[in-house]
């Protein structure tokens, strides 16, 4: 089910505009997002502990993510582009915020739709009326560019972000991702693990953004499910798959549910079959992302996107053990997936078992990997870093004060930096 959301963004470090205009690159080929139109940029006073004044601005884009399967993007692409937890009202390198869904009131502390202080801030509200003027708050009746406008500092605008909804409208996807600033999402690493000590491990190197399971995997363990699953949520704070065991479509719908209460990053897993596609569909229509696991063919893949997969997972190296071409196949559902972007669902590439696996579906476009640890580990070694590293520093303990350190704090203090 597509909805029309208004994204409110803000930066008080940096080059301000410029995270801004990142921020719109990133999610112009953000999967299953589309960009209907951005508001100019506005310049706002500093407030509370913030040393130089925000840039706002709001973003229209129709969407057929969950809300919580874009919030979660949108976190991780603050990430990305560089935000570190902080106190509210402090600087900030970029501030992403869901502010009005089309259609939905939802109550959370990790999403509360519409945004909370929306009516009360000017800096998210004056953008926000501007790039959706007509689009109705749920709950308030009125459309956007209706809502009064809060006393206090107003929004001043200082600048143009990108097209505006009205440059855009009519207009396909293709025709406006050209130009510079077209480029792919990166593909994501999950681990295919459910052992925490190698969660904890791969996720100190900085480069797993989510993790899988299935009932294998959390059988391996021997531990308890439930604070399995939760455990890992707290440390991946990314898409974490967890499998429903039921065989009947009632039963899957019944135990994704739960699972999706565990916490706001399980993404349900469920098997492809005919009961799986009518639990896909109810669980993606209650907001619920899925991932349609036991993919084998295109025809499979293209069916789970039409029941609105948030993920679908093609098992590369099975297919490759009885004499088939697993990356051939993700090749093929990234082409199909191509042709309809507003299919929205991400090719994860599953059953990994080389490195090479690894470089074959990245070059095959698709979005996520997911690796077991064993594989990951693999990815970092070549035998000519690794003498290369024991020369070079070799050749640094020749040098008269190798302590670099010392060296460069003495050098700062002297020279006043
Ligand atoms: C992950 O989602 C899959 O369940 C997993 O990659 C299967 O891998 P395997 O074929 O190595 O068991």
């Amino acid at each position: 089910m597509k909805a029309r959301v208004v994204l409110g963004l803000g930066s008080s470090l940096g080059d301000r505009s410029g995270a801004l205009r990142r921020a719109v690159a990133a999610l112009r080929v953000a999967p299953g997002v589309r960009l209907l139109g951005c508001s100019r940029i506005y310049q706002t006073a500093p407030e509370g502990g913030a040393r130089q004044g925000f840039h706002n601005a709001a973003l229209l884009v129709e969407t057929q993510r969950s809300p919580r399967g874009l919030l979660g993007e949108l976190q991780a692409l603050e990430r990305r582009l560089g935000r570190r937890p902080s106190a509210r009202w402090c600087d900030r390198a970029l501030d992403i915020d869901i502010l009005v869904w089309e259609g939905l009131k939802r109550q959370g502390d990790a999403l509360h739709l519409p945004h909370r202080r929306l009516g009360a801030r000017a800096f998210a509200l004056v953008p926000a009326a501007e790039v959706a003027p007509t689009l109705r708050v749920p709950g308030l009746g009125r459309p956007l560019g209706d809502l009064p406008r809060p006393p206090g500092p107003q929004p001043v605008a200082i600048g143009l972000l990108g097209p505006r909804s009205g440059d855009l409208a009519g207009r396909g996807r293709r025709r406006y991702e050209g130009g510079p600033l077209a480029e792919r999402a990166p593909m994501k690493f999950f681990l295919d693990t459910a052992n925490l000590d190698e969660i904890r491990k791969a996720c100190s190197w900085g480069i797993i953004d989510g993790v899988t399971t299935n009932p294998s995997l959390i059988a391996k363990e021997g531990r308890d499910f439930v604070a399995t699953i939760a455990e890992i949520c707290d440390i991946v704070k990314g898409p974490v798959s967890a499998e429903t065991v039921s065989t009947d479509a009632e039963g899957m719908i019944r135990e994704g549910k739960l699972l999706a209460r565990i916490s706001e990053h399980v993404v349900v897993k469920v098997p492809f079959c005919k009961e799986g596609m009518t639990a896909t569909k109810a669980l993606a229509d209650a907001g619920i992302d899925v991932n349609v696991t036991l993919c084998f063919s295109a025809a499979q893949a293209l069916v789970a996107a039409k029941a609105g997969a948030a993920y679908i997972s093609p098992f590369v190296g099975r297919l490759d053990d009885i004499g088939h071409d697993g990356v051939a196949l993700i090749e093929e559902i990234v082409q199909i997936y191509s042709n309809y972007p507003a299919l929205g669902t991400q090719v994860l590439a599953a059953s990994i078992r080389t490195p090479t696996h690894v470089i074959n579906v990245a070059k095959a476009g698709s979005d996520v990997a997911t690796i077991p640890f064993k594989v990951v580990d693999q990815l970092f070694h070549h035998p000519l870093t690794v003498s290369g590293s024991a020369a070079f520093l070799k050749d640094w303990s020749t040098v008269p004060d190798p302590d670099i350190t010392g060296a460069v704090t003495r050098w700062l203090e002297k020279n006043g930096r």
